[in-house]
């Protein structure tokens, strides 16, 4: 397929653009069936289908946010379940003028004959899955590829660079096949002790393969959006780098790395603080004038304050949605960088 001369072109383009229309960005809410019972957890949650369709609704609804948040990305069971009301979660989101996303990543295994490294899964079947996730009212995707950086076990092997460039140009492919708006996602984990030099070196390497697989498997750039790790040092590294060095060596990254096609950059938090991450998005915007909108795709600094100031408790659903509130307000401004905090 060459979506160039596809009629679902104009309507990937689209989607895309309205993702990172100004202002706002994406709420990642598609946390597999394991991560979010470790989100509930450390709340003192249990992941019952109920606690996890409830957290998920607090923040669906949160009164105002929809001026902040351009999408959502759901797991399956989630875009399967509905408000107390019975309205659909896709449906709910759409009413707001948010638009429902879908993870369809199988997760990210080890990838074998190279022990320590990942590879993502879920290609097989992803064509049927896909045609029911756009029946079910999906209209962007996501799936998220692991880099592990340990240079001095030679991590990332080029061997693991292509084989998740690789799956993630077939995915992309499927997904504007379906019409649907690929988020192509290579995270370059911050989880090591390599400084911020190493990061910008991997992440160089991570990008260059995967717009090589996209070129060649003749996916639109215009149809997709990219959401990368920033230019940051491992978290356990001697030293940290200051957040205007992040900025500026994730935009230089960046703009080596990204042809201008791609509408927007959308960022995972990986870990990072949610001020940090919005603070980090705030100082890339200020040195735009950039090719492509910078914008956020984050999960954890988006929901943090949120689960804590939940709990689990129902008196605590008004708190919960202040605290999403003025993350998404907060991340908002950073978006023209704006924000000041
Ligand atoms: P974090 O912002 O918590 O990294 O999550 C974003 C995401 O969707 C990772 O795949």
């Amino acid at each position: 397929m060459n979506a160039q001369f596809d009629s679902k072109a104009a309507q990937l383009r689209q989607v895309a653009r309205e993702l990172v229309a100004p202002g706002k960005g994406i709420l990642a809410a598609d946390e597999s069936t394991g991560t979010i019972a470790k989100r509930l957890d450390s709340v003192g949650v249990e992941s019952t289908e109920e606690n996890r369709r409830r957290y998920r609704e607090i923040l669906f609804t949160t009164p105002g946010a929809e001026e902040f948040i351009s999408g959502v990305i759901l797991f399956d069971e989630t875009l399967r379940q509905s408000t107390r009301s019975g309205t659909p979660f896709p449906e709910h989101l759409k009413s707001l003028g948010v638009i429902p996303g879908i993870k369809v990543d199988a997760g990210a295994k080890e990838l074998a004959g190279h022990p320590g490294e990942k590879v993502t899964e879920g290609l097989d079947g992803l064509r049927d899955r896909l045609s029911e996730y756009v029946d079910l009212g999906a209209q962007f995707a996501k799936w998220r590829a692991v880099i592990t950086i340990d240079t001095a076990n030679g991590m990332p092997s080029e061997f693991c660079l292509d084989a998740n460039a690789h799956a993630l140009a077939r995915y992309a492919a499927l997904c504007q096949e379906a019409g649907l708006v690929p988020i192509v996602e290579p995270e370059v984990l911050m989880d090591g002790d390599n400084s911020i030099e190493v990061c910008e070196a991997v992440t160089a390497r991570a990008l260059n393969k995967v717009f090589n697989a996209l070129y060649e498997h003749g996916v639109l750039l215009e149809g997709i959006l990219l959401k990368p790790n920033m230019v940051i040092a491992g978290k356990k590294a001697d030293r940290q780098a200051a957040a205007q060095e992040v900025a500026e060596a994730t935009v230089r990254c960046l703009k080596r790395h990204v042809p201008a096609a791609v509408p927007g950059i959308v960022f995972l938090s990986g870990g990072q603080s949610d001020e940090l991450a919005t603070e980090h998005l705030n100082l890339m915007n200020r040195l735009g004038p950039h090719p492509w909108e910078l914008s956020f795709s984050y999960g954890r600094a988006l929901q943090a304050p949120a689960l804590k100031a939940w709990a689990g408790k129902e008196e605590q659903a008004e708190a919960a949605q202040k605290a999403f509130y003025h993350r998404a307000r907060c991340n908002s401004a950073a978006r023209s960088g704006d924000w000041s905090e």
